[in-house]
């Protein structure tokens, strides 16, 4: 199978490419803006694969975007290239607006064209667009988790151009009769992600004995999935999933952010000892907190579940002890983005365009 991939220089389209070239014979052709979030580091282990192809192309490039389905003929799309973190979506929300919705529909225009070209595709082919829970908003402490009939709500600028896509894809289903199939998961954590998000950022930061920012009272709550269980579901969810169907995904791990920041704490004072100033709970910051913060996210994933059998496969501190320990030794991959683009400082905090 020939599967378009976008985003796959990313934290979680490289783990989707990592588990594909590993466990498949499927041809894999992976479109990339290489943006400030792009790791080739992160894909290293199957670059020299010949089943794997690598194009740096923007998806708001609408010819470019035409031109790659045009010479690869893919047999299906997993779109997961986006503008990805919430705080920057505060700070500069236009090129969220660019890559996320008029990337998105760039790339369903050219797979319309493509099944035009191609209509011997059209009964096996698939779109499958990779969307985020930040759609369904915040749930209260009390609220059921976000199931497949919650309502949209996005809150933040990043959640609402994820949303605007969800819509264009759903709609070049029904309009068009373009094969489409959505998921929308809960946070990820693992091995690769940018130190922009809240675990990479308290790791490093607390390994080097700078302050833990918690946002507000840390009392939000997120529902954790490990980067590779995201992975394995995606590729069901593409290869199996049913038509214009929408698959929700996540760890059925909820917990506080200021428990994650404790935890971590504890398991880099096991690991590496503590600092000379005592543990390293003591760095836990409470700062300003983020605008329009969510309070609670949730996921009911027991659909998806069922019909695709997939599960999560570790808990939440299983996990979070094995990436701890992935980013204890591989410490030059986030040293040179620490150098070279991205310092850990606060961002989310302006509003300006
Ligand atoms: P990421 O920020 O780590 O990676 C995004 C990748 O997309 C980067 O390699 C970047 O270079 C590329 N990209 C950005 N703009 C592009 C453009 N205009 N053209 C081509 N490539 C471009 O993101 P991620 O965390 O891997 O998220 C991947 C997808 O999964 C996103 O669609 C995101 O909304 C969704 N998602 C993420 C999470 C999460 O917890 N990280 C959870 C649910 C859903
Ligand atoms: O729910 C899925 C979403 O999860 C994805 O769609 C997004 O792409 C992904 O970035 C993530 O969004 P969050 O905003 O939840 O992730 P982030 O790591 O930025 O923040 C997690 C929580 O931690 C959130 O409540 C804000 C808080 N936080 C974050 C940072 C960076 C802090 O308290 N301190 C911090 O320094």
């Amino acid at each position: 199978m020939k599967i378009l991939i976008t985003g796959g220089l990313g934290f979680i389209g490289s783990a989707v490419i990592r588990r594909l070239i590993d466990t498949t014979n499927d041809e894999i052709l992976n479109l990339d803006a290489q943006t400030y979030a792009a790791s080739p580091e992160a894909v290293a282990e199957v670059a020299s694969c010949n089943r794997y192809h690598f194009e740096k192309v923007d998806i708001t490039d609408q010819a470019a975007v035409a031109e790659q389905f045009g010479s690869f003929v893919p047999d299906a799309v997993m779109h997961l290239a986006a503008e990805s973190h919430v705080d920057r979506s505060i700070d500069g929300p236009g090129e969220f607006i660019q890559t996320n919705i008029i990337g998105t529909f760039n790339l369903l225009q050219a797979a319309r064209s493509h099944l035009d070209a191609h209509p011997e595709l059209a009964e096996s082919f698939r779109f499958h667009h990779v969307s985020t829970d930040e759609v369904f908003g915040a749930l209260g402490h009390n609220d059921a988790p976000f199931g497949p009939s919650t309502a949209y709500s996005p809150r933040s600028p990043y959640s609402a151009s994820k949303a605007a896509s969800d819509h264009l894809v759903r709609a070049w289903g029904e309009t068009f009769g373009l094969p489409i199939v959505l998921s929308n998961c809960s946070n990820n954590y693992g091995e690769f992600q940018f130190p922009e998000k809240l675990i990479p950022l308290t790791i490093i930061r607390a390994l080097q004995g700078e302050s833990l920012p918690v946002y507000g009272t840390g009392e939000n709550i997120r529902d954790w999935l490990l980067v590779d269980d995201h992975a394995r579901a995606l590729i069901e969810v593409m290869k199996r999933g049913s038509l214009s169907e929408t698959y929700l995904i996540g760890g059925d791990s909820e917990r506080t952010n200021l428990a994650v920041v404790e935890t971590i704490c504890d398991l880099l004072d096991e690991r590496t000892g503590l600092l000379a100033s005592g543990p390293r709970r003591s760095l836990i910051t409470f700062v300003t907190d983020r605008p329009g913060h969510d309070l609670r996210y949730a996921v009911d994933a027991s659909g998806t579940k069922e019909e695709l059998g997939w599960t999560p496969s570790v808990s939440f501190e299983q996990g979070l002890a094995d990436t701890i320990d992935w980013y204890l030794n591989n410490q030059e991959w986030w040293q040179q983005i620490l150098e070279q683009r991205y310092s850990t400082t606060r961002l989310g905090t302006e509003s300006t365009t």
